[in-house]
This record gives C-alpha cells, sequence and structure tokens, in this order.
C-alpha cells in the first residue's frame, strides 16, 4: 500500500525535529524503503501500523529506530581520497611543528557513519607518522546513529565494504580475517573514542580541536542548522586549525567565522582572524 500522506508528513517532522535532515516532498520512496524492514522487525504489519504506533506511545526506542533508519550512511574507506593526501602532506607535518611542545593533537570526525573515515585518518597517521605513538592524541568520532557507532566498535567489514578504496597493504597491515568478514585491529579501534552525538542538540564538553572532519552531514541540512553547527564548531577549533567538508559543502554563504584555503587538491576551512582595529 502507498505511504499516505499523513503518515509521510508525521515521519517528516518526527526526523527534521530529532536530527534536523530535511525530507523533501518526493522522498516518499525511500521513506517506504527505510521504513518497511522496521515495521516487519517490530511485528508490524505495514508503514501505516507502525506511524500508529510511534504516535500512540511516548518517544522512545521505537521513534529512534525509525530516525536511525532514515539517516543516510554512505562512506567508504579514504573517501574521495585528496583530504586525506592533504593532512599527510601538509597538515599534520605542520600541526606536528606547531604543536612540538605539548605533543598533542586533538581530532573530531563528526557524522563518522560505520567508521571508514575515522579508521581511514587513523591508520594514515599509524603509517607515515609512527612518532604520533608516543604523543597524546585525542581522537574522537561521533555520530547520531547507535547502529553505526555499534558498526564502528565492532570495526568489521564484507568485502564490498573492503573492496571500496582500502589500499590492499592497509587491509594486510591494519586487518584481522574473520570468517567472510575483516575487522580493524583492536589497537586501531581502542585509538578513537566513539560517542553518540547529535549535532543538533547541545554537544556536551568537547576539547579544543586542531582537526575537524565533518563530511557529507551538512548537505542534509537546512541553511539555518549548517550555520549554527558551523558556529559551534568554529569555538571549538583551535585559531590555526583545519576543518574539512564533503565535496559538496562550503561554510561560504553560510557561515563568516571560515575563509577557505586550497591545499593540495582539496580546499580545507581555517578560522578567520579577528580583524585588528
Ligand atoms: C553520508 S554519512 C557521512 C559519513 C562520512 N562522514 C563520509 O563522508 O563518508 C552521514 C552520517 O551523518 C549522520 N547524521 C545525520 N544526521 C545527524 C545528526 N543530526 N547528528 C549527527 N550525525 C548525523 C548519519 O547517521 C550518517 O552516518
Amino acid at each position: 500500500m502507498p505511504l499516505r500522506p499523513d503518515d509521510f508528513q508525521y515521519v517528516t517532522k518526527l526526523v527534521r525535529d530529532a536530527s534536523a535532515i530535511v525530507l523533501e516532498a518526493g522522498k516518499e520512496y525511500l521513506v517506504e524503503l527505510r521504513l518497511q524492514p522496521v515495521a516487519q522487525q517490530s511485528g508490524l504489519a505495514s508503514i501505516e501500523k507502525l506511524v500508529e504506533r510511534l504516535k500512540s506511545e511516548p518517544v522512545g526506542s521505537l521513534h529512534k529506530r525509525v530516525i536511525d533508519a532514515m539517516t543516510t550512511n554512505e562512506t567508504s574507506f579514504f573517501r574521495d581520497i585528496h583530504p586525506f593526501e592533504t593532512l599527510r602532506k601538509d597538515v599534520i607535518p605542520e600541526l606536528m611543528k606547531k604543536r612540538a611542545g605539548t605533543r598533542t593533537l586533538n581530532f573530531w570526525c563528526a557524522a563518522a557513519s560505520s567508521g571508514q573515515e575515522p579508521f581511514s585518518t587513523m591508520m594514515m597517521l599509524r603509517e607515515h607518522f609512527p612518532e604520533l605513538a608516543t604523543w597524546k592524541l585525542q581522537f574522537i568520532a561521533t555520530d547520531l546513529s547507535q547502529d553505526m557507532l555499534a558498526r564502528c566498535r565492532e570495526g568489521k567489514y564484507g568485502q564490498f565494504e573492503i573492496g571500496r578504496g582500502l589500499p590492499a597493504q592497509f587491509l594486510v597491515k591494519y586487518f584481522d580475517r574473520r570468517g567472510t568478514e575483516w575487522q580493524i585491529k583492536e589497537e586501531i579501534r581502542r585509538a578513537i573514542d566513539f560517542r553518540e552525538l547529535n549535532l543538533v542538540k547541545p554537544w556536551g564538553p568537547m576539547p579544543t580541536f586542531d582537526i575537524v572532519f565533518i563530511r557529507n552531514v551538512l548537505i542534509y541540512f537546512d541553511v539555518p542548522t549548517k550555520r549554527d553547527i558551523l558556529q559551534r564548531i568554529h569555538r571549538l577549533l583551535a585559531p590555526d586549525g583545519y576543518l574539512f567538508l564533503g565535496g559538496a559543502e562550503t561554510t561560504v554563504n553560510i557561515c563568516e567565522d571560515f575563509e577557505s584555503q586550497v591545499l593540495g587538491r582539496t580546499t580545507c576551512y581555517r578560522p578567520k582572524r579577528p580583524v585588528k582595529v
């Protein structure tokens, strides 16, 4: 049975209020595709019944599962490669010189999805900057989705996911075979602090970051939401820190606190220096 307009409206409002993800008209097929399995797993005959149940219950675990199901978790190892190259060639060497006194580096990977992005970064650091092993490296990776965070903590990937962007020598060096899957070594998993964090809610205490990756998530939000998130990141980013966005994202005309800088073959964003008067 096709999704009823009222049910679509209820789901779009629920998802928007909870996560800021905007589901525009025309996305009915997506709601059907994503919520059919949730209805089935909950023993409900249809999405109509699922919405009835959601409406009748106080906001709880079923609502959370629906919101989780509506997130898009597309990701891959070393996605878009250039930001990782720029980190390796420019950003990390520069920051290591600047932070030689304190020997601390703080990373945040917001919207980590199933973990390929933080794990790619951590493998790159292990591979090319072994001296960081003696530094105080804090690496926080966050996502809204509890399902995705569970996947991150487990760090297990199937052949298809492994085939997307992971260099063979990294597979051999940093993964263990588990039946038909591959699991990233515990040493890499333990080096990352995976936390549940909703970007549109208060974030709680966070350190000052040297590098923030928030890629391919702002595209789901409206402009005021993007601006609010970028302004809050600006307050957490070191004055000489680096912000990385997805290839289709920018701070330009959204948040005036940053200026773009082309480094290698990627664009990153730097906190603007206060204007001296
Ligand atoms: C397309 S993935 C991006 C993954 C990775 N950053 C990349 O570029 O490959 C978007 C992720 O954003 C998360 N997300 C969506 N809305 C969010 C919110 N309000 N707060 C935190 N994470 C959110 C989703 O759960 C999903 O895992």
